[in-house]
């Protein structure tokens, strides 16, 4: 009808408005298209990694207003940034504007679209995966994969290893991704482990090719407690743990909860030097920390009991639980509490820790899934039972000192249990025998460096996403009686009321 020239109709004022209002229409739909196209365009780049650093700080900042997963708590009233120069440097857009934010969108149309300026952070536009040639498989799981590798142009040995992203999921870089980017980058500490640089895949329309390119490390604590023909001495098991409080005190001064500490996560390599690894499951915190977070983390063997029991918000004494289950196995050689599942560990957690009354956990009954919990009182000889801790029985060799913080990890009390300055202060480290020092570590041949590491099937993180164990109403009242059933092994404790 009105072809390209004037129309012929258009000549009174009335026409004229409606073909002025056409043409604005016209044109907000174009720049409406324009924007998303960048937005798609930019989006593409984040999942290209190329500006993993201000990506990730922003959908993290959104992520942290949000809550963790999903609850709005607003923002958090402290968090200390660890790179302000990565933040200058980034100039306005990261550091500016909390880009992702409604507020952002609702302000007046005419300000710069800061949400959509990736500044590229230290990294600048991503590398390919073809700098590096392979040399051999560490781990191949179901969605993990990490493997040695040679830079070309330096020989530089590293570890690849590739995000893991659900193939079934199209909705781009999942947030564990971006958070596990945006705190090895932010980390800066020698028993952190080091992220050199994020690469891609050859074919970068394709997400699940992103790689992190980690410093590489010879060991993981658990292929070498499976292998090792003798425990470590007293004082070697004090330098891994000193080494592991140091990382962890570092991580929560900077507002990090890890939520997967456990002997696979913990490299060690032949300097004797411990970095902690595998941030899949880690995020930033404020204080106080979001009043909701998902109570699906922290493999199970390795839980805390609030966890087990159901609570959404808890702080950085889950990491310190999974300390205290590490040092067990540090002095064994096993996993500490192996529970078949959340209620079998809660069984396990209690009966080496007793069982919680009013005075050593006040809140306990207050945990959603303990107001259904029956605890027993007396056991099977009829004399009540005891509600401290075995700890000292369980480790007979362990000074008093060494069972004072294995107890203070193991409080069933958040509250009370130790954190990691108290604990890299704690006399168990002054007493003798003294750590050991890291350049004396005995070596171990490298499994990493040839061949896949063998693994005992042991259980893995939570995955996002999946539900939460309902424990249902619990008896655990016989926890202590029945042993001679147990020893046949009858299953004495878990049954569901
Ligand atoms: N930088 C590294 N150097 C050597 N081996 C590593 C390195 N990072 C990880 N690994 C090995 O790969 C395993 C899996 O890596 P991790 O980061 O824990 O991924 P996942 O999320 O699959 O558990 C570790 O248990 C360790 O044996
Ligand atoms: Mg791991």
């Amino acid at each position: 009808m009105t072809g390209n020239g004037k129309s012929r109709w258009a000549d009174d004022e009335e026409d004229a408005a409606l073909e002025a209002q056409l043409r604005k229409e016209k044109e907000e739909k174009k720049r409406l298209k324009a924007e998303k196209a960048r937005k798609l365009g930019a989006e593409k780049q984040a999942a290209a990694a190329a500006a993993a650093a201000s990506a990730a700080a922003q959908r993290e900042q959104q992520a942290h207003y949000d809550g963790d997963e999903g609850a709005n708590n607003g923002p958090p009233s402290k968090r200390r940034r660890l790179s302000p120069e990565h933040e200058t440097a980034g100039a306005g857009a990261s550091s500016s504007a909390p880009a992702g934010g409604s507020s952002d969108r609702n302000t007046s149309s005419s300000s710069a679209p800061k949400l959509l300026r990736f500044d590229g952070g230290a990294f600048g536009k991503s590398r390919s995966v073809e700098e590096y040639d392979k040399l051999n498989d560490i781990e191949e799981g179901a969605y993990g994969w990490v493997a040695r590798a040679q830079e070309h142009a330096t020989g530089k040995v590293v570890a690849l290893k590739r995000l893991k992203i659900d193939p079934k999921d199209r909705s781009g870089l999942p947030v564990t991704g971006l958070r596990e980017i945006q705190i090895l980058k932010d980390c800066d500490h020698r028993n952190v482990l080091k992220l050199q640089e994020v690469v891609v895949g050859q074919d970068t329309s394709k997400i699940e090719s992103i790689f992190l390119v980690l410093d590489f490390i010879e060991h993981d604590l658990k292929s070498i407690l499976e292998d090792m023909p003798e425990p470590f001495l007293a004082s070697e098991v004090k330098t891994l743990l000193l080494q592991l409080s140091a990382g962890v005190n570092y991580l929560h001064d900077n507002w990090i909860l890890h939520r997967d500490l456990k002997t696979s996560n913990l490299l060690l390599n032949n300097r004797g030097q411990l970095k902690i690894a595998d941030f899949g499951m880690a995020r930033y915190v404020g204080d106080p920390p979001p009043k909701k977070l998902t109570q699906l983390v922290v493999t199970l063997w390795y839980r805390a009991p609030e966890l087990l029991l159901g609570a959404s918000r808890y702080d950085s004494a889950i990491d310190m639980w999974s300390v205290g289950c590490i040092f067990g196995e540090l002095l064994t050689r096993e996993p500490l509490l192996q529970g078949k599942n959340e209620v079998d560990e809660l069984t396990k957690i209690f009966e080496l820790c007793g069982i919680p009354t009013d005075e050593t956990w006040p809140s306990f009954r207050r945990l959603p899934n303990a107001r259904s919990l029956r605890l027993p009182t007396t056991n099977s000889a009829g004399a009540r039972i005891a509600t401290g801790s075995l700890v000292r029985a369980k480790f007979p060799l362990l000074r008093s000192a060494g069972v004072a913080l294995l107890n203070g990890l193991l409080a069933l009390d958040p509250d009370r249990r130790l954190t990691a300055k108290e604990m890299l202060e704690h006399e168990y480290f002054r007493q003798d025998p003294k750590p050991k020092q890291e350049v004396l570590f005995p070596t171990f041949p490298s499994k990493a460096g040839q061949e896949r590491r063998r693994r005992r099937q042991t259980p893995n993180a939570p995955v996002r996403g999946q539900a939460v164990a309902d424990l249902g109403a619990v008896d655990l009242s016989g926890i202590f009686s029945g042993r001679e059933r147990e020893e046949r092994g009858g299953g004495f404790s878990l049954r569901m009321v």
